[in-house]
């Protein structure tokens, strides 16, 4: 796992401000923390992080719903193995997206309803910024820290070398946005790539990692341009065949692919 769960586990007094509001059976064992964040930086997800671990005695991880790493049902599944019975799912982010806030019940209890899940209680917390004044005592704190001078920063719009694309022949936008990432979109970039390299085509590949683009039940979802085809590849062996026979040969994959955008049509 990305983000083991440490092996202590609390006594049963151990709790933090809040967990005693709690009825003693509904008390969580472990606490999953959610993060919907595209584009932290390592630093920022490990500040993110230390501050989940501050939160509670629990034993618990933290997984984004987004880009890389375990998804939800590994995470929920790496819980389960470890014995854990009740588990309170917890949103962070402030705001957390209400797309997710209102689709997480839903897949929780997708994820209960399979086989080998029955044993584990889940508990869904709620949004932070929705709570008390948690964001407003979080920005004054912020504000009693000391901001930082832009006077003496030299004046500049980008970098060099972001006036041009680099050279390209397909365009593959990778969906990795949570309902994708949830079935493992997350591997399917990586996957992608080590096959592209081996086909050789690698330099010919414009790979680029998106939120949510809309199938989101047909995910891991990934578009490929100029052609304008969408399709589903579900694992390793789907990701060679797209390599192999749409990016080398030049054919289709009738059986993983599942759109195709009106422009292209209309030229096919
Ligand atoms: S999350 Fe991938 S299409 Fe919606």
């Amino acid at each position: 796992m990305a983000n083991p769960i440490p092996d202590e586990r609390p006594g049963p007094s151990e709790t933090k401000a809040g967990e005693d509001c709690i009825r003693p059976e509904d008390r969580p064992d472990a606490v999953l923390f959610l993060c919907s964040a595209h584009n932290l930086s390592r630093r920022s997800l490990e500040r993110l992080e230390a501050a989940c671990a501050a939160a509670t005695y629990l034993p618990h991880r933290m997984i984004r719903l987004e880009e890389r790493g375990d998804g939800l049902f590994a995470a929920l599944d790496g819980l389960r193995d470890a014995g854990h019975s009740v588990v309170r799912v917890q949103p962070v982010g402030m705001p957390f997206p209400e797309s997710l806030t209102s689709w997480l019940p839903g897949v929780l209890a997708h994820w209960s309803a399979q086989p080998g899940n029955g044993d584990v209680r889940l508990f869904l917390g709620p949004e932070p910024s929705r709570t008390g004044n948690g964001i407003a005592r979080l920005l004054s704190e912020t504000l009693a820290q000391a901001p930082r001078a832009v006077e003496g920063t030299a004046p500049r719009l980008g970098k060099p070398g972001w006036d041009m694309p680099p050279d390209f022949d397909f365009h593959l936008l990778v969906c990795t946005g949570p309902r994708c990432h949830m079935r493992d979109a997350a591997s399917l970039t990586h996957i992608l790539k080590e096959e592209c390299a081996e086909a050789g085509i690698a330099d010919r590949c414009l790979t680029t990692r998106t939120g949510c683009i809309f199938p989101c039940n047909k995910g891991p979802v990934v578009a490929l341009y100029p052609m304008g085809h969408w399709f589903q590849l579900p694992d390793r062996a789907a990701v060679r065949r797209f390599v192999r026979e749409v990016l080398l040969g030049g054919g289709t994959l009738r059986d993983f692919q599942f759109h195709t955008a009106r422009l292209a049509q209309s030229h096919s």
